[in-house]
């Protein structure tokens, strides 16, 4: 009789195998504009996914097939429900889960610094229930260092198990493994497919890299392997500065296009039809979402610990924050031009989220406009289909 070789059951080719037989149980944290399209796309490869956030409206209205992000309708929600999806605020239900991914806020504070609050809280929220063998992705945008010197601290500090994440040495029955994924989520955009966006992951080891790539290869068609969590991060930073500094550039030279009678969106159109070398991008009347105005200042933030001043990032940064003013003194002149005040006109702003076709409000230039032009004593009206009314925010109530 011959005796099958034995095969070493450990705790990573475990959860290999649960990811490619799409058994593994995912959990997703944060339900908002990343995690529940995240959560979906799970849901319709047919793995097992819980989505947990403290929002207890999105955790029911999900529960009742229904939706609160507007390119998501209701039938997608019901459909993934039929594949297994449901949606908690219980986190212990996270004992269960094979792999957890986190995408939750990472705004600024008031004095323009990280606020790394929700990763924390998060982080702490898990450790009770992290078990071994445990896979945690962190996806939301933060400066490089995060997960190694922010959320991995807590998980190892305050688990229950005395657990330790996978740092590529030999394989040890007590360890749970973790990485970063930074998430390329473009709202409004039609034209690629979800899956279609390569996927970037370092995790912290190889095992942890090699865990995250079967993940995502699950759901994305191109994961594109980096060689640590912080190489993630920066990766995300770089295309959000790159986007931020090319936007200001052009807000700049429209500036003085302007002045000089020249017409930027003629020279941005002739421009763009050079094959090789040059990307266009438009000016605008500031930038709004949450990424590009706030994400830069991340790494501003973590550059004053190595004494380096990230000099485009503040150049832009007060480019395009100046934008809203420029708007508001051109319309100052367009009325005198018709003998009028801003003081007593009625003025309408055609949309107030921060680009077009969605339906998100956060730091959109609308909002410091209508701000503004109401401080000069204009009479405000506003028009978007997205938004019948604009409710109390954290910075304006209008
Ligand atoms: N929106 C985008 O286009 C986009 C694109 C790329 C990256 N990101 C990044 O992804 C991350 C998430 O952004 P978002 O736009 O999805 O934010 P969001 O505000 O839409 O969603 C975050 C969700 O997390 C929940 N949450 C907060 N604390 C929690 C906790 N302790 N436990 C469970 N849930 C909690 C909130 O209730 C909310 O539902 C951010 O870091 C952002 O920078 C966003």
């Amino acid at each position: 009789m011959t005796i099958p070789p034995s095969v070493p059951s450990t705790l990573f080719s475990e959860l290999k195998t649960k990811i490619e037989e799409k058994r593994a149980r995912v959990a997703i944290i944060g339900l908002g504009y990343v995690g529940l399209p995240l959560a979906l796309l799970y849901a319709e490869q047919k793995f097992p996914v819980t989505g947990f956030d403290i929002d207890q409206h999105k955790v029911s209205t999900l529960q009742t097939g229904g939706s609160y992000i507007f390119r998501i309708p209701p039938p997608e929600i019901q459909s993934a429900r039929a594949h297994g999806f449901s949606a908690t605020t219980d986190y212990s239900q996270l004992e269960e889960m094979d792999a957890i991914t986190i995408c939750v806020p990472t705004p600024l504070n008031e004095y323009h610094d990280p606020d790394l609050s929700y990763i924390t809280n998060t982080a702490r929220a898990i450790a009770p229930h992290l078990r071994a063998g445990h896979l945690v992705i962190l996806e939301s945008t933060t400066y490089p260092g995060t997960t190694e010197e922010v959320l991995l601290p807590i998980l190892e500090k305050e688990n229950k198990r005395m657990l330790t994440a996978s740092r590529g040495g030999s394989a040890d029955q007590q360890q749970f493994y973790v990485a970063f994924s930074p998430e390329r989520e473009d709202p409004g955009n039609q034209t690629v497919a979800r899956r279609d966006i390569p996927k970037v992951v370092g995790g912290l080891d190889a095992k942890a890299s090699d865990l995250a790539a079967a993940l995502y290869g699950s759901i994305f068609h191109r994961v594109v392997r980096v060689s640590s969590p912080a190489a993630a991060e920066m990766t995300k930073l770089l295309e959000n500065i790159y986007r931020c500094v090319n936007i200001a550039l052009v807000n700049e030279l429209k500036l003085l296009s302007l002045r000089m009678g020249i017409d930027i969106w003629e020279v941005i159109a002739a421009a763009a039809t050079k094959p090789f070398g040059f990307q266009p991008f438009y000016p605008g009347p500031g930038l709004g979402g949450h990424c590009i105005p706030v994400d830069p200042f991340y790494l501003s933030w973590k550059a004053r610990e190595w004494d380096f001043r990230t000099r485009f990032i503040e150049l832009a940064g007060e480019i395009n924050t100046r934008m809203p003013y420029h708007v508001l003194e051109f319309v100052a002149k367009a009325l005198n031009q018709q003998k009028k005040a801003l003081n007593g006109a009625k003025v309408l702003v055609l949309g107030v989220a921060y680009k077009k076709d969605i339906d998100d409000l956060r730091e959109s230039p609308s909002l410091t406009i209508i701000e503004l032009l109401q401080k000069e004593g204009a009479r405000v009206s506003y028009n978007d289909p997205y938004f019948p009314t604009v409710g109390k925010g954290r910075k304006y109530d209008l």
